[in-house]
Parts: structure tokens; sequence; C-alpha cells
């Protein structure tokens, strides 16, 4: 790679003064003549420097040789389609950074398709329209930082199916690019993308947790106009936790600011001290209820490791597995049927070419099932059951006890009052996602459950000291499968004709 970090410009070549002399005699450029290295750039074998030489328009006749083109410090402040006249086949890198740029034709790379490195920053650039670099193919590095760009068409990356890095740092983009990364629709080979220091005002904040680690490790935001939330602040906190580049990286630069008259701009790792009262970050266990399917996810920062797990108690998981346990494809290690001696603390040992990592999660099992946690048909058909049960014994006592209500008001209220608590609780059992403690919404819809049960539960298992270390893991599909149950429950009641 050519250039690979944000900070690094292109080489420079101060030319000669006889260069200098030369080329203000021989501008305007003759067209159809071929390039003549020696009187006007610095030709290095397939490399043509024509930086700082004052040049308004490309030079013509190029070498079709030409690897690199650095044409980086002049004034070329269009980037016309007829720029060269000729196919480079060869050319990977063209640079063209401090040069004005306002325009650059849609066919401006239709000759230049095995580019893998394209510097355009530091120019005057306002808008990317569609399709714009679609015939690159190749590229691989695409450098946009410190423009004026504010308007992305969402087509405008299409056809980048190599692009790594995408800088677009110091613009004034206010939409973030989700379509970029999130799956389905993302660049499949990106794994850095550079929004800092532009004017993001909103974060789509459970999509980008969603993300895996390797996305999210190169995936930089700091220092937008993000209003500070306890959600923005526990997404940060945990891409610290997890030691990911983007929030390592830029601590001191991930800034939000305050609602309400102050304005204030603040750190948001501050949020949950000084601000906000955020509840700090912890790494959270996975939980997990018995004869479920567990899988824990081997979240690496880096893409395509080669993945070990190791069970509680240092016992390695053979890479076949066996009946209960199971390395996936992905690396990722599933466990089914839970029993409660799965609890513990799990380590996954990734390996690959440039970093290795251990990942470790805890696993907390609870000592009972979760009720149709495999199948929701037998969760909604026992509901149903409950809820005529409860319908009839409502019928019962409303029109076949009235006597005794006269007699006794007082037990009748108290009835009535058991009654409406077992309705509002299996109501109430609403989905928590968006909720930074998911472990209340757990508890709640537990209760509904098995009040008993959930005594025991009070006692959180800590982590331990390895738990400080552990993965804050994702729990969406926990909650999903909560929030399908808590539907379930409430579209089977709703339809029934209760009202207490
Ligand atoms: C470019 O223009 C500047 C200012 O007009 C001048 O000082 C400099 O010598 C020129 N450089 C070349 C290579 O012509
Ligand atoms: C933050 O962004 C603003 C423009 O949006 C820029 O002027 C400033 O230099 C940036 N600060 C840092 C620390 O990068
Ligand atoms: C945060 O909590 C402290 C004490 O618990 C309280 O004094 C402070 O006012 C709270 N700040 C905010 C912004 O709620
Ligand atoms: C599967 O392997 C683990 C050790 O890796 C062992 O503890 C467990 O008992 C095995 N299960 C069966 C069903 O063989
Ligand atoms: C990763 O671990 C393997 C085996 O343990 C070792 O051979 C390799 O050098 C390590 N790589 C790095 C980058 O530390
Ligand atoms: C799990 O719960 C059952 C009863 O619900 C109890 O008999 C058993 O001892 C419990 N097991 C553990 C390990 O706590």
């Amino acid at each position: 790679m050519l250039c690979p970090s944000a900070e690094c410009q292109p080489a420079r070549h101060p030319p000669s003064p006889a260069v200098l002399l030369s080329l203000t005699l021989l501008l305007p450029w003759a067209a159809g003549s071929t390039l003549n290295c020696h009187m006007t750039c610095v030709c290095a074998s397939n490399i043509v420097s024509c930086s700082r030489t004052n040049l308004t328009v490309v030079p013509v006749g190029l070498p079709q040789y030409t690897a690199v083109l650095d044409l980086s410090y002049n004034s070329i402040t269009r980037l016309r389609a007829e720029w060269t006249t000729v196919k480079l086949a060869k050319l990977h890198s063209l640079l063209l950074s401090h040069n004005g740029l306002t325009f650059i034709s849609t066919e401006a790379f239709l000759y230049v398709r095995q580019l893998r490195h394209l510097d355009l920053s530091s120019n005057a650039l306002r808008q990317l329209d569609e399709y714009i670099f679609e015939p690159l193919e190749q590229l691989e590095v695409l450098l946009l930082y410190n423009n004026h760009i504010s308007q992305i068409d969402r087509s405008a990356f299409s056809g980048l199916v190599s692009l790594q890095k995408l800088y677009l740092s110091q613009n004034q983009v206010a939409r973030f690019p989700l379509e970029l990364v999130k799956e389905k629709t993302r660049l499949e080979q990106l794994i850095l993308l550079d929004v800092s220091s532009n004017r993001i005002k909103v974060l789509p904040i459970q999509e980008l947790q969603a993300l895996p680690a390797w996305i999210k490790n190169g995936l930089f935001f700091h220092n937008n106009s993000l209003p500070c939330s306890c959600e923005l602040y526990s997404l940060v906190a945990q891409w610290h936790l997890r030691h990911l580049s983007s929030a390592v990286d830029y601590k001191d630069d991930h800034t939000c600011s305050l609602p309400g008259l102050q304005k204030a701009t603040v750190n948001i790792f501050d949020l949950n001290r000084d601000y906000l009262n955020c509840s700090s970050m912890k790494a959270a266990d996975q939980e997990a209820y018995l004869g479920q399917t567990l899988v824990l996810n081997c979240d690496t920062r880096q893409r395509d490791m080669a993945k070990a797990w190791m069970r509680p108690g240092n016992m390695p998981v053979p890479p076949d597995g066996n009946e209960s346990v199971v390395v996936l494809k992905d690396g990722n290690l599933q466990i089914s049927p839970v029993v409660l001696e799965d609890s513990g603390i799990y380590a996954c040992f990734a390996t690959g070419q440039v970093l290795n990592e251990t990942i470790y999660v805890s696993v907390r099992v609870h000592n009972f099932t979760l009720a149709g946690g495999h199948d929701s048909m037998n969760t909604a058909y026992t509901t149903l059951v409950g809820c005529l049960a409860s319908v009839v014994l409502v019928l019962v006592y409303l029109y076949l006890t009235p006597c005794r209500c006269f007699c006794c008001p007082g037990c009748c209220r108290a009835k009535a009052h058991r009654e409406d608590s077992v309705h509002s609780s299996a109501l109430s059992s609403t989905p928590s996602h968006g909720e930074p403690s998911g472990r209340a919404g757990l508890a709640r819809h537990v209760a509904f459950i098995d009040p008993k049960e959930l005594q025991g539960q009070n006692g959180k298992v800590s982590p331990g000291a390895a738990g400080e270390q552990c993965e804050p893991e994702d729990r969406r599909d926990g909650n999903r499968r909560k929030t399908s149950d808590a539907e379930s429950v409430s579209s089977v009641c709703s339809d029934t004709p209760i009202v207490v």
C-alpha cells in the first residue's frame, strides 16, 4: 500500500530549476505530442512525477507504461473525461491532491481501470455524483479527506468492489453513510471508513453495534456534531473495552454536544461521571437457559482469522466438536443443548497474520428453561390456554358469584386485585431493546414466567477477575427472542375480551 494512513502525504518531488524554466517555455501543451519527461515532469522508469509544476491541465502524451502519476500541488481544477486520450492500463496510483479540484467528470476514470490508489484529498470537491467511481473495480484506497463534500450520492461508491480504505474526514458530510458498512449493501472489502471531523448529527447506533468487530475497528467517526446520550456513551465505551482502534486511538477526540442551553462540547468518555450519569460500561455475561442452543461469537478485530475455543476449566474444544459442542464454519461456538455445567468463561484464540487475539466470553446458565425457547408455537399455545383460562375464571367470578361480593366486598377487591396484577405483568413484559439495562428487561420477562425462580437469581454470578477482559456480548439474539415472545403474549391477550 502506497499510503496506508490518513496523515501521510504523497511524495513531494521538488523539480529542479531547469525543469521549472523549461516548463514555462513549453506551456501550453501542444496536443498530441508525447510527454517530454526530461523537460517537464520527473520520470523514473514507470513513475511520472509532475508535482508542484503549476499545471492547470493534465499533460498529454503520458507514456502508456505509467504506473504512478503524481500531479499533486498543481492547479488542475477540473478533471475532464478526456484528460487522458490513451488507456493507461498499468496505472495503479493517481495522485491529485492539493489542486483545487472542483469537478470530476463521470467518465474521468474510464481509461484507468487498473487504479488501486486514488488520492483526491485536499481539494475543493463539493459533491460525489452517482457511479462516479464505478469503473474502478481494482481500487483499494480512496483518499477524499479535506474537501468540501457535503453531498454523497448513495451510489457514488458503487462498483468499488475491492475498496478497503475510504477516507472522508474533514468534509461537510451530514449523513452517516451506513450503506457502505451495513450487511447486504456494504462494500465487501471495506475495513476502514473515516468520516471523522464532519457534520454528522445522527449516528445509527443500533446498526453500528450490530456490525462485526472487524468493521467497527476501522470505523472512525470522532469529532462530529453528535448530541450526547447514554447510548452514544455505551457504544464508544464498549468499543474501547474491546480495544477497537476507532475508540482507542482517538479517545480524546470523541466528543458530543450536550443538550439544552449549554451546547457545550464534552468528551463522550466523561458522560458517565460528569454529565449524564450514564451507567458505567461493564463487560456483560451471556445468559442462557437450560436446553437452549447457544452460539458464542468469536468477534475478532481482524477478518478471516483461524479460531480455536477453550471451554471453562481449560478444556480445549476439539476442532470437529462432539454432539453438544460444535465449532461452526465462521469460528463461532455452538452449544446445544445448554446444561448447567456450560456456565463459565470461554476463550477464543484467534490467530491472524497481523495480530493474535484472545476473546473471552462469560456464560451464565439459568437453572430453568425458557419455556419454548426453541419453538415459539408452544409458548403461544400455552399463553393462549392461560389467557382463555383467565377469561373463564373472570367470567365465572363475575357472573356466578355476585352475592359473595355483596357479602364481602373486601375479599372481592383483593381477588380482583390479584387478577389484575397477573394480567398487567403479562402485558407489561415489553420488548427491552434499546435499553442499556437488558438485564432489567430480562428480569421483567422472567417474572412473568416464574416469579419463584427469580429469587434465586438475585445473587448475580460475578465473572471474577477474568471477567474484566471478557467480551461485552451482543445479546441481540436473546433480545429478539424475548421481543417475539412478548409480542406473542400481548397479541394473543389483546384479542381476548379481558378488561380488568
Ligand atoms: C508557479 O507559480 C508561482 C507563482 O506564480 C511561481 O512563483 C513559481 O515559480 C511557479 N513555478 C513553476 C514551476 O513555474
Ligand atoms: C474537528 O472538526 C473541525 C471541523 O469539523 C475541525 O476544524 C477541527 O480541526 C477538528 N478537530 C480535530 C481535533 O480534529
Ligand atoms: C448525577 O448524579 C449526582 C449524584 O448521584 C448528582 O449530584 C448529579 O446532579 C447528577 N447529574 C445529572 C446530570 O443528573
Ligand atoms: C464434548 O466435549 C467436551 C469437552 O470438549 C466434554 O466436556 C463433553 O462432555 C463432550 N460431550 C459429549 C456429549 O461427548
Ligand atoms: C500468533 O500465534 C502463533 C501461534 O501461537 C505464532 O506463531 C504467531 O507468531 C503469532 N502471531 C503474532 C502476530 O503474534
Ligand atoms: C436446579 O433447580 C432444581 C429445582 O428447580 C434443583 O433441584 C437443583 O438442585 C438446581 N440445581 C442447581 C445446580 O442449582
